[in-house]
């Protein structure tokens, strides 16, 4: 098969890259299907004969040790690599002049791999240099190009699709979404962290008919594109928008409090503001869950303790952030089915 074959006469294998990609109902159709199988895991073996890699070029604990584990309960193989550590160096752009410390073009390892393996997935931080180049995703968008085998996302500049999932998941378990409140609040951190988690938690609660309000600073709004989405989302549904400042009132009358930190925009890659009267304003507090109406608390973790949350809430009756990372492990075999096998349990 020549390049030009593969590249532009090939039709396109199943992907699960965005959530924009996917219909409300068939993300609804891959969270039934995690929920039929935490409940009853498949007595076949769907994957087996099957390999899939799952490439880093970041840490990860719950992705990769989710897709691992899922992947051979459902009989297939997991082959774990870490990008330009266990391969080589790997240059992602079209042209490129491989004298650097790439050894390696995304042109050749993608379509080397999907002649081993009949998945691919990917994680790939932004660089942190401008949200312009980084909102194109060259690495993710590479993987889509070149792979001959579905591909998926396990967290990328604009998105991590896979934990929304496992997010919504969480809250179905305990409350039909729609019409509920789900509060997406901005927490200080350290350093200033990708966007993709809360732009996929607004997004997948939106496509669940949640209500959603965003409480963060002035300052770090998420991307456009991403809002326009959302409001979307939210329209179709009779469901509500709102985006605040205010921290305290936004905590009253939620159903879901989902909190993480992420950088801005306007001020991209820049520390966060660290004064302690910020940090304290902006953590997630007993006080400010007992403002909720009985609200569950939700972090995809890892979370820094105390930082963006108090201990009295990750160790108190509101934390669901154990069966949420538990989660990651039944949609993750969800997805995997519907890509390599076309079929979902019920
Ligand atoms: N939530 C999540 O993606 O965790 P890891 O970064 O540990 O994979």
């Amino acid at each position: 098969m020549t390049d030009a074959m593969r590249l532009e006469d090939a039709p396109m294998p199943p992907q699960f890259t965005h959530l924009k990609d996917f219909t409300s109902s068939e993300l609804m159709g891959l969270v039934d299907a995690a929920i039929a199988l935490k409940k009853a895991p498949p007595s076949c073996k769907p994957l087996a004969g099957k390999s899939v890699a799952f490439c880093f070029m970041n840490p990860s604990l719950r992705t990769q040790v989710s897709f691992e584990v899922g992947t051979v309960q459902l009989g297939g193989h997991a082959v774990v690599l870490n990008l330009g550590a266990d391969t080589w160096k790997m240059e992602s752009e079209e042209g490129a002049v491989m004298d650097g410390a790439a050894a390696e073009h995304l042109k050749e390892a993608v379509p080397v791999l999907t002649r081993y393996c009949q998945a691919v997935a990917l994680r790939s931080f932004p660089s942190g240099k401008t949200w312009e180049e980084d909102r194109k995703e060259p690495y993710l968008t590479a993987f889509k190009k070149y792979s001959t085998a579905p591909v998926i996302n396990m967290e990328s500049a604009t998105g991590h699709p896979c934990q929304a999932l496992a997010d919504l998941m969480t809250i179905k378990e305990r409350m039909d979404p729609r019409g509920k409140n789900f509060l997406l609040t901005w927490a200080p951190h350290v350093k200033s962290l990708p966007m993709a988690v809360p732009s996929s938690a607004a997004e997948i609660a939106a496509a669940g008919g949640m209500n959603v309000t965003i409480a963060r600073p002035a300052g770090f709004d998420l991307d456009d594109e991403v809002m326009a989405r959302v409001r979307a989302s939210c329209q179709a549904s009779g469901a509500t928008l709102r985006v605040t400042d205010d921290v305290q009132g936004a905590f009253e009358g939620q159903h879901v409090v989902y909190a993480k930190s992420w950088g801005s925009i306007v001020d991209y890659n820049e520390p966060l503001p660290a004064a302690p009267e910020f940090r304290q304003a902006w953590i997630v507090t007993a006080d400010k869950m007992r403002r909720t109406k009985d609200a569950v608390f939700m972090h995809c973790l890892p979370v820094r303790r105390n930082l963006i949350v108090r201990d009295e809430v990750l160790d108190g009756p509101w934390s669901v952030v154990i069966d949420q990372a538990e989660n990651r492990l039944h949609t993750a075999k969800a997805v995997l089915l519907k890509l390599m096998t076309g079929d979902l349990p019920r």
